[in-house]
């Protein structure tokens, strides 16, 4: 039940705003408190008296109140909110909040708002595609807010694609989820590091592997699902991440991801390191292209800093650190002596003798061994079932943490 639990939603101007009173009873039948903001284009796709009426609350769209001429206080409102919703979030006031634009009630409410803020946008798909979209989406990433990444599908322009609301419905279980976390990832907060590190020659050319982080973003996206907060630390990838539960921080280097992780890890209850990081750099890459008519005889090359094994160091008894390793031979032995010597509570081995697992395939086939020497294997899946089947054995290991 959400008694007690206070939700402000922001429609905006947007067609789906048609679908926010639905949210709105779902949430109500729930017990919450919800208070309504509608931006003056939002007027024009939905109508007040519907949503107070649902709401039991007068809905607010200016900044004075008409019976007395009043200020009413969008500082109130945005410390007020134990959580605050922009659905549907139109291009025109995601640009708006990108600048810090606050001409309208919901946009300094926004500004104001202590609470976590969660925007779900609805738009044409081409309108969604839009440089300008994206890089005000990626801004708005970086101060902190989190995008409910909308679905494909018939928009109402008569397109299909990317750009459609996600349902009332699970945008009901989506808030439910965040102020009501349950399982053992809920509210936890969770480092995950995936993909390759690129260690620079020259300006372009780099040491790297074939990781595309496939594995480690599907562990980010199941523990996002289930309720954490992740902050995953990506090296190169091709792969989009857009999930509210995860803050992305994006890397090239060993170097860049070791001062990520690290930085990171103290406030983190577990930390999942799916990264391939590149084990060997470059002492000193060249500032200028290397000239072929220069040549090239050796390039002399450091260990880079082992970022799992620094981990190890400084975890204390509350926190969980799981491995990854890669073996082509001996694998469990040299699995296990990792475990130790990385001081992990868990370690996923990947055997590149598998047919279909590993670097760029799109299933994988790992054994898990823990602190207390047990394994287990599991069959050939794709790396989605992978991840949960990483989840459900470090849930039932969680509990042997002191
Ligand atoms: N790892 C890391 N930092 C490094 C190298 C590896 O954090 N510089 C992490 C990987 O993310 C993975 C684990 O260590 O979780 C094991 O990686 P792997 O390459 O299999 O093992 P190494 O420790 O590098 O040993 P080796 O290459 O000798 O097998």
């Amino acid at each position: 039940m959400l008694s007690g639990k206070k939700i402000v939603i922001g429609i905006t101007g947007s067609i789906a705003a048609y679908k926010i009173p639905l949210l709105v009873r779902l949430l109500k039948k729930e017990g919450a408190q919800v208070q309504i903001l509608m931006t003056p284009a939002a007027h024009d796709f939905v109508t007040p008296l519907t949503l107070s009426t649902l709401s039991e609350r007068p809905v607010l769209s200016s900044f004075f109140r008409e019976e007395d001429g009043n200020w009413f206080s969008h500082v109130d409102l945005g410390l007020w909110a134990d959580l605050l919703l922009v659905a549907p979030l139109s291009a025109n006031t995601l640009a708006k909040m990108a600048t810090g634009i606050a001409d309208n009630l919901l946009l300094t409410t926004v500004l104001s708002a202590r609470c976590p803020v969660y925007f779900a946008p609805a738009m044409d798909l081409d309108m969604y595609k839009h440089p300008a979209t994206k890089h005000n989406i990626r801004t708005l990433q970086s101060f902190g807010y989190h995008f409910i990444e909308p679905d494909a599908g018939e928009l109402a322009s008569g397109l299909s694609g990317p750009g459609r609301m996600k349902e009332p419905e699970e945008l009901f279980r989506f808030i439910k989820m965040q102020l009501l976390p349950e399982g053992p990832f809920a509210g936890k907060k969770v480092l995950v590091s995936a993909g390759p590190t690129f260690e620079p020659i020259d300006p372009v050319r780099y040491i790297g592997n074939h990781s595309t982080g496939r594995m480690g973003i599907e562990i980010a996206l199941a523990l996002a699902r289930k309720g954490a907060q992740v902050e995953l630390v990506l090296g190169p990838s091709s792969i989009e991440v857009n999930h509210p539960g995860i803050r992305l921080s994006k890397v090239t280097t060993a170097d860049e991801m070791y001062n990520q992780c690290t930085r990171i890890f103290p406030d983190c209850q577990l930390a999942v390191m799916a990264a391939a990081v590149a084990d060997f750099a470059p002492v000193k890459p060249a500032e200028q292209k290397i000239k072929k008519k220069d040549g090239l005889a050796s390039i002399e090359l450091k260990p880079t800093p082992d970022i799992l094994a620094a981990l190890g160091k400084v975890k204390t008894a509350a926190q969980f650190l799981v491995g990854f390793a890669l073996e082509t031979e001996n694998e469990e032995a040299n699995s296990r002596q990792k475990l130790e010597s990385k001081n992990l509570d868990l370690i996923v081995l990947n055997s590149l003798k598998d047919k279909g697992a590993g670097f760029g395939h799109p299933t994988n086939k790992v054994s898990v061994l823990s602190r207390l020497g047990q394994r287990v294997d599991f069959p050939l899946k794709s790396k989605k079932e992978v991840a949960e089947d990483i989840l459900t054995l470090i849930a039932k290991n969680l509990s042997t943490l002191s």
